[in-house]
């Protein structure tokens, strides 16, 4: 598919993992790429992939939690792309594991990188989009914002951003600004959450591989394949939505109906 020929796309925390995969599959269906990230090294990384492939991509070291930080972002974006057609709003963390393990510091660094980050980003590719009547933001939300399924800090903060994707697509949908989310399950990458989880059990992902229907966790790329979707104009009509990408695991409690079917 091709459905990114001539569009120019930014994606926070594009160097790993999910971001990184949206990085790859975008410029794979033709978009040049603004590969986001607080740290420039993986960033350079996925342009020197996508360089190799024949697409255009720049890397561009950027913290999402200051404004400073992505008015610069977004305005260099714009100097080497040109203006923005799409903005995945990727990035954020997680590592508070429990309410009592929640501290005041924990809670503020969750809600910055994942919430008030999305606000910043989010309004800061606003006016241009609005200028050309024309734009499209996916926003990566989580499962944990939907149900309670560990990290509460981090899940308030998806949850919030439920609303804040909600609030974007019916105060710009008339400017010709789609605004979705895409909410993924467990999926197979080295953050900071996975990272501590696979020390403690190398076997996480298959252990919970029994809760997904589907009998498997996901890749970045099934999350990608969904934000491509959201993102190309054959979405012209999905504004608001949020997109559940969990192989099944929140429409149901799998192993609670295999329990009660005996
Ligand atoms: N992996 C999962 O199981 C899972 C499940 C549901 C939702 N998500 C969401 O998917 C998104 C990506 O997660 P991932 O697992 O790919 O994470 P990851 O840690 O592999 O990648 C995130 C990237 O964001 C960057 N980043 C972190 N803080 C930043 C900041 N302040 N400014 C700029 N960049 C920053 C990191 O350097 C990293 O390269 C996040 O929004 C996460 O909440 C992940």
């Amino acid at each position: 598919m091709n459905r990114f020929i001539a569009k120019t796309v930014l994606v926070t925390g594009g160097g790993r993992g999910i971001g990184r995969a949206t990085c790859l599959r975008l410029a794979q269906e033709g978009a040049a790429v603004a590969v986001a990230d607080l740290d420039l090294a993986p960033a350079q990384e996925v342009v020197r992939e996508i360089a190799a492939t024949g697409r255009t991509a720049v890397a561009l070291e950027a913290d999402v939690t200051k404004a400073t930080s992505v008015e610069a972002m977004v305005r260099n974006a714009e100097k080497a792309l040109g203006p923005l057609s799409v903005l995945v709003n990727n990035a954020a963390a997680t590592s508070a594991s429990t309410v009592e393990a929640t501290g005041e510091a924990d809670w503020d660094v969750e809600f910055d990188v994942t919430l008030r980050a999305a606000y910043l980003v989010m309004k800061s590719v606003i006016p241009g989009m609005a200028e050309r009547g024309k734009g499209a933001i996916v926003a990566i939300g989580s499962v944990n914002g939907r149900v309670y399924v560990g990290n509460p800090a981090y899940s308030a903060a998806k949850a919030g951003l439920a609303m804040w994707v909600k609030a974007m697509a019916v105060e710009y949908g008339p400017q010709g600004i789609r605004t979705n989310m895409v909410s993924p399950g467990t999926i197979r990458t080295q953050n900071r959450s996975w990272t501590d989880r696979i020390a403690r059990d190398p076997q996480i992902f298959e252990k919970l591989a029994r809760w997904y229907p589907v009998g498997r966790v996901g890749n970045p790329e099934d999350i990608a394949a969904a934000v491509a979707f959201l993102a190309s104009d054959e979405a012209g009509f999905v504004n608001g939505a949020d997109l559940v990408v969990d192989g099944g695991l929140t429409a149901g409690m799998g192993p609670f109906v295999q329990e009660i079917n005996g």
